[in-house]
């Protein structure tokens, strides 16, 4: 295992908060805080309606803006929809895909993920694409069926190349937004078995090559014993991105680990 071969990669999911003023004040605090980060990639995901304003904000910096989600068709009758070439020609570089809370309130089903993840890579975005078990499949002990699951089912189709565009979160839907965080342990032992399932699904050198993130409740308290594991290589951030000082600790863990 060679982590050097993968820049961490720290992203904010900031789900349905902030509106364009307070969108704009937390980028113009995080912009001189994350200013000399050189080996960590720092991206905010962020809702549709600030999509402009992040990218107008963080223009000529190194924070990178992504979207929460896409549609898989280019156009179309799809109210209420926006697709991945409408996210690319903004400017937009990175989308999350089949969060947990999208597959669990708006009905996202591995196949639809998969359809997401091509329609991203084709217009040139850098999916964010979470996997994770619940909580009672790992009680039953099957977490490692439902990851390789999930990793067969939402990357089908996509050939070895546009993998490697791609990263994985490893959100264990139990950690999410409840305070409850994996053990750094427990997020090595799942990020090992994603990357061990892709060198069997691609090759060994796809399977290194391809960034691995953990997310659930991570913050700053944590977040330097998890991004020191092996196969952890950064982070996907809900409630701490919210607030600059924290994203800001969380940022130099993975810059320093
Ligand atoms: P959390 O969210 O950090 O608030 O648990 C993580 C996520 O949902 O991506």
């Amino acid at each position: 295992m060679n982590k050097n071969v993968r820049k961490a990669v720290i992203a904010g999911n900031w789900k349905m908060n902030k509106t364009r003023p307070e969108a704009k004040a937390l980028l113009e605090e995080l912009k001189p805080m994350v200013a000399d980060i050189k080996n960590v990639e720092v991206v905010a995901c962020v809702p549709f309606t600030n999509l402009e304003t992040a990218l107008a904000v963080t223009e000529g910096t190194n924070i990178k803006i992504g979207a929460e989600n896409c549609h898989f068709e280019k156009s179309g009758a799809f109210t209420g929809e926006i697709s991945a070439d409408m996210l690319a020609e903004m400017g937009v570089e990175y989308v999350v895909l089949g969060h947990s809370e999208r597959r669990q309130y708006f009905a996202e089903t591995d196949e639809t993920v998969n359809k997401r993840t091509v329609a991203a890579l084709a217009a040139g975005l850098k999916p964010i694409v979470c996997v994770g078990e619940l909580l009672w499949e790992r009680e039953c002990n099957i977490t490692e069926e439902v990851i390789a699951r999930q990793i067969k089912l939402d990357f089908f189709g996509i050939n070895a190349d546009d993998l490697k565009k791609c990263i994985i979160a490893y959100e264990p839907v139990w950690a999410i937004g409840t305070g409850k965080t994996a053990t750094a342990d427990q997020a090595e032992e799942v990020c090992a078995f994603i990357r061990a399932t892709l060198a069997k699904l691609y090759s060994a050198e796809v399977a290194e090559a391809v960034t691995i993130q953990y997310g659930g409740s991570m913050n700053a308290a944590n977040a330097a014993e998890l991004v020191s594991k092996t196969n952890v290589d950064g982070g996907l951030i809900g409630g701490a991105s919210l607030k600059a000082a924290d994203f800001t600790t969380i940022i130099n863990a993975a810059e320093n680990g």
